[in-house]
């Protein structure tokens, strides 16, 4: 009897030293949670959220006007609901930058309806976990390759030449659709190695079809653009496809990967099937496809109402073109990336042009960052043109300053992120700098110009209104 007292009293103490502690823990957590709260900020309309106000800034010259009111009134981060989702957005570059270094545990890409049906479910861009990190790997140690940037150069050059070519100075030349033509060429080169020609011409056609639907109702019935986009879509699969079996079917192989197909068929490796390199060619033509054009319209843009920067580019690539040609040798692509003010145009231009405005996410779970809490199921925005354009990290951020770059402590990869970070960092980056670099030396080199007046576009992709058209002069020195 006294023994199952005793026994008793020992259940009882231990399942009351058991509750306590449980409970401790609980209003623990409970307290840090209180602690970390909600950014401020409002949800705006049922439904609507704030997308109206964010659209309509989003058009105007200052799209940043949306985040500057919030900034002031709720700090650097906030919460609204914009794209039909509660969003937190961020404009302070140590948050942004976290959440960018995250894991899939805690942050996946989010991206409109519309765009996630038009890329597919193996999308490198939707993509988490080890197969997103090998693929990611893999093409982007291919285009950091000295082999591809050899490659790049030679049909960059032959590009350009070709284009230039034909300018003549009784007309404008337009200077965003003679980019992107020659931009699309290189990308298609360097991810399938087709060459300019009637093929070409038919996949350009699907891509044009395909990205209109990237923006639009997300509804999929026949005489809808998402359906249009989705039968474009299959037909340059198809088109991939026919390249995929004609090398699986080959007895002789390239030795060095010719473009990234060959990168990704090479893998030894089951998990790259033929359907997911087929599809992710050509969802790697989305964020390449028009980046890398706008860079270098821009960068003209930037030029043509700045007179010192362009005379100093113009003289550094002078100088460069001069003594290539007395020693007889043709410019290879560490020529082009060696001059120090050209790319610091380059960064200027990223840095001003915002073309890519930030990156969003969907939380996984409650996080919590610099007492933040972005809760589940919540959209991050990471928006990284108000910290480009922010006086405290750049003096006089609306003006075009190449000169800042030359300071040493300038490049800090907090405060400037135009190409992402973190796991997602664009794989494209150096073949980007690189075919900006070898358009603008072509061009001040060989031209004197005069630009029309012409305005930028924000929404929902960087562009000029007129296309940046040009009066060129060819250049007798
Ligand atoms: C000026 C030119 C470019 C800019 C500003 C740019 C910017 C970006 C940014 C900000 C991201 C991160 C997206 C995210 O975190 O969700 C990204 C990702 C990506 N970019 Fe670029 N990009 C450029 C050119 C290119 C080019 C030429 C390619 C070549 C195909 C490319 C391929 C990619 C790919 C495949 C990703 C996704 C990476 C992943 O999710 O693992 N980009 N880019």
């Amino acid at each position: 009897m006294i023994s199952s007292l005793m026994w008793i009293t020992v259940l009882m103490t231990a399942a009351l030293v058991f509750c306590i502690i449980f409970l401790y823990g609980k209003s623990k957590s409970l307290r840090s949670k209180t602690l970390c709260q909600l950014p401020l900020g409002t949800l705006g309309w049922p439904f609507l959220g704030e997308t109206i106000d964010f659209i309509s800034c989003a058009y105007s010259d200052r799209p940043e006007s949306f985040m500057d009111r919030r900034r002031r009134l709720y700090g650097k981060v906030f919460k609204s609901h914009i794209f039909g989702t509660p969003t937190i957005v961020s404009t302070d570059a140590e948050v942004s930058r976290f959440v960018l270094q995250s894991d899939a545990k805690a942050f996946v890409p989010f991206y409109p309806r519309s765009l996630t049906e038009l890329m597919g479910k193996s999308s490198i861009l939707l993509i988490n976990g080890s197969l997103q990190r090998k693929i990611h790997g893999l093409i982007g140690s291919f285009f950091k390759s000295p082999h591809l940037k050899d490659q790049i150069t030679r049909d960059m050059q032959s590009y350009v030449q070709q284009a230039m070519d034909k300018w003549r100075d009784d007309q404008p030349i337009f200077i965003q659709d003679e980019t992107k033509t020659i931009a699309f060429q290189v990308l298609v080169k360097a991810l399938i190695s087709l060459n300019p020609g009637e093929e070409m011409e038919l996949l350009k056609k699907q891509f044009r079809e395909f990205i209109s639907g990237l923006m639009s109702l997300p509804v999929k019935v026949p005489g809808t653009q998402l359906y249009r986009s989705l039968q474009a879509k299959k037909r340059m699969v198809k088109i991939v496809h026919k390249i995929i079996q004609s090398r699986r079917n080959s007895s002789t192989s390239a030795t060095v990967p010719r473009d990234v197909a060959d990168v990704l068929l090479k893998d030894a490796s089951e998990l790259l099937t033929d359907d997911l390199i087929a599809g992710n060619m050509i969802d790697m033509m989305i964020p390449g496809e028009d980046s890398v054009p706008v860079l270098m319209t821009l960068a003209i843009k930037y030029l043509s109402d700045c007179p010192a920067a362009l005379h100093q580019l113009t003289e550094e690539n002078l100088k460069l073109k001069r003594l290539k040609a007395q020693n007889g040798e043709s410019l290879i692509w560490s020529d082009y990336l060696s001059l120090p003010f050209t790319q610091s145009v380059i960064t200027e231009t990223l840095r001003m042009g915002n073309v890519i405005i930030g990156v969003m996410r969907k939380a996984m779970k409650d996080i919590e960052i610099k007492g933040y809490l972005i809760p589940k199921g919540w959209c991050f925005f990471a928006y990284f043109r108000s910290v480009h354009l922010d006086e405290n990290y750049y003096d006089w951020p609306y003006q075009f300053n190449p000169w800042r770059w030359q300071e040493k402590d300038m490049i800090s990869c907090y405060n400037f992120t135009p190409f992402g970070g973190g796991q997602r960092l664009c794989p494209g980056l150096d073949l980007a700098r690189l075919e900006a670099s070898i358009f603008l030396h072509h061009f001040v080199t060989n031209f004197r110009w005069g630009a029309e007046e012409d305005t930028i576009i924000n929404f929902p992709t960087v562009r000029m209104k007129k296309g940046m058209p040009v009066w060129v002069k060819a250049r007798v020195d």
